[in-house]
């Protein structure tokens, strides 16, 4: 059954978790998708994590598309969410291009950074299902850190959740916040919680699926490893330059072979 904002809205009231992964390709969408995840994710971690990129920052309308293009391909019922990628949501115009072009091309929805009320209020009016992402922002803030640990930072991060709320955000992500502050806004809002580094508190978890599968090199502290992929690539890349080097690849049950007849008639 095709997943929507209702079941994550009910999800919350039912205090039954909602699960939530990043995603940039097709064959990784389909697992996903397999495993029941309520929540597949375009992020523009894109860049960084598939691309190569320096930054989040670098990625471009155009990398989201052609990604969230596949992606979507890859679903059969998870809700699919893209990120606005930085510097397409300046104005409340070029939000609602971007939005629409997310929208068009597979987004059941968008999510952006930031405290952008009149962005998110445009956009929901227009029954697209905005996300707002706050706490540490990639696009944002330049280094990675946690925020909210005092009473003045906490209190401004409540005062923003509320104000996105009212805006007309659907679902709040929480990148590294205490979890305290998790618990306390997962309790405060209506809108359901998404966090990463937010601690356990919150209505959902997201996670980076590299960082996960163990594909990206730097250990987090919020991310929990659940296989080193990197391994088994790197063994079976091994395996596969060491037989063709040798010759023990192909075998014989990967050949195809010519009727000898035909062999004949062209040798002759
Ligand atoms: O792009 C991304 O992966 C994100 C998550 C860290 C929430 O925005
Ligand atoms: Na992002």
């Amino acid at each position: 059954m095709k997943k929507t904002l209702s079941d994550l809205r009910s999800k919350k009231q039912l205090k039954q978790k909602i699960s939530m992964l990043t995603c940039y390709d097709y064959p990784t969408a389909r697992l996903q998708d397999q495993a029941d995840m309520d929540v597949i994710f375009v992020g523009d971690s894109l860049g960084p994590n598939e691309l190569g990129y320096e930054h989040e920052k670098d990625v471009t309308l155009e990398d989201m598309i052609h990604h969230l293009k596949a992606v979507r391909r890859g679903i059969k019922n998870a809700y699919l969410l893209a990120d606005m990628p930085y510097g397409t949501y300046d104005t409340i115009e070029a939000a609602r291009t971007t939005a629409m072009k997310l929208i068009d091309h597979g987004a059941d929805g968008v999510k952006l950074e930031g405290l952008e009320l009149a962005v998110i209020e445009d956009l929901s009016k227009r029954g697209i299902e905005t996300w707002a992402h706050l706490g540490f922002n990639p696009q944002k803030h330049i280094e990675a850190s946690v925020h909210g640990k005092t009473f003045e930072t906490a209190r401004s991060l409540v005062e923003a959740a509320d104000a996105l709320q009212s805006a007309g955000a659907c679902m709040m992500v929480l990148e590294l916040v205490p979890e305290e502050v998790g618990a306390l806004l997962t309790e405060r809002l209506l809108i359901p919680t998404i966090g990463i580094g937010a601690g356990r508190f919150t209505d959902g978890q997201v996670l980076i699926a590299h960082d996960l599968l163990g594909l990206t090199p730097k250990k987090l502290r919020h991310a929990k490893d659940y296989g080193q992929l990197d391994q088994h690539m790197l063994t079976a890349f091994q395996h596969y330059v060491k037989d063709v080097s040798s010759g023990m690849f192909p075998e014989k049950s990967n050949l195809r072979h010519m009727d000898q007849d035909e062999l004949h008639l062209l040798r002759c």
